[in-house]
């Protein structure tokens, strides 16, 4: 009898198809939707926290990436910035003021590549120190092509009674003994430097500190009281 029974169930009971599992599927997914939509708030936060762990590496990277550039950039002005600069480039000491008198030859620097001058402003002479008084420092590279120009007693130029000059030996551009140009290639007069004077009469030219050459070098000049007349 039991047999019997089992037999009928199961002959009653029909073989699910396959389209009836898809729909079964189906059904069983959007019933998870549905229960997922009503995710309580407490449920969310793990999300909340992912996006400000992802904010927070993010903004770890950027950080440590401006530190590092700042860092470069410290050691490199660190490296480049100039300290205690000697000789060309820096201060150099002139000597005291004693040691030009005015309308004298002017006196060559090599470790500060300069000349000092002290102008007569009574000169006279056609392209002589128009009119300058005092310390004038003649940078002693020449603006054409960068030669070392010589002081040249005795040089003569075409169309200048006067007889000393600047003159360089490669092109030949000549200059005055207030460095402004009267012949040759160079495109400018000779540059010039800053002059400090202290009170005792102590010279010092700022090498570093350079003008390009002008018709206003005379006017450049420094006088001081110590200065000899
Ligand atoms: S470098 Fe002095 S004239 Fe050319």
């Amino acid at each position: 009898m039991a047999n019997e029974t089992q037999t009928t169930d199961a002959e009653a009971r029909p073989e699910a198809s396959p389209t009836d599992a898809w729909r079964s599927a189906i059904a069983s997914r959007k019933t998870q939707v549905a229960t997922t939509e009503g995710v309580p708030a407490a449920q969310a936060q793990p999300l909340e926290q992912d996006v400000s762990r992802r904010r927070f590496i993010r903004l770890s990277f950027w950080s440590g990436l401006g530190v590092a550039l700042l860092g470069s950039v410290g050691l490199f002005v660190d490296y480049f910035y100039p300290r205690n600069v000697r000789g060309f480039g820096g201060p150099v000491a002139g000597g005291n003021v004693a040691l030009y008198p005015r309308g004298g030859e002017p006196v060559h620097n090599r470790e500060g590549q300069f000349y000092i001058v002290n102008l007569d402003p009574g000169d006279s002479a056609a392209a002589g120190s128009g009119g300058g008084e005092g310390l004038l420092a003649l940078w002693h590279k020449c603006p054409h092509l960068g030669c070392t120009v010589p002081w040249r007693p005795g040089a003569t130029v075409e169309g200048f009674a006067a007889t000393d000059w600047f003159q360089c030996p490669c092109h030949g551009s000549t200059y005055s003994i207030a460095g402004i140009r009267v012949f040759g290639p160079a495109p400018r007069s000779m540059d010039t430097m800053e002059i400090e004077i202290d009170d005792a009469g102590n010279i010092t030219v700022q090498t570093g500190s350079i003008t390009s050459g002008g018709p206003d070098n005379p006017q450049r000049a420094v006088t001081h009281p110590l200065l000899p007349a």
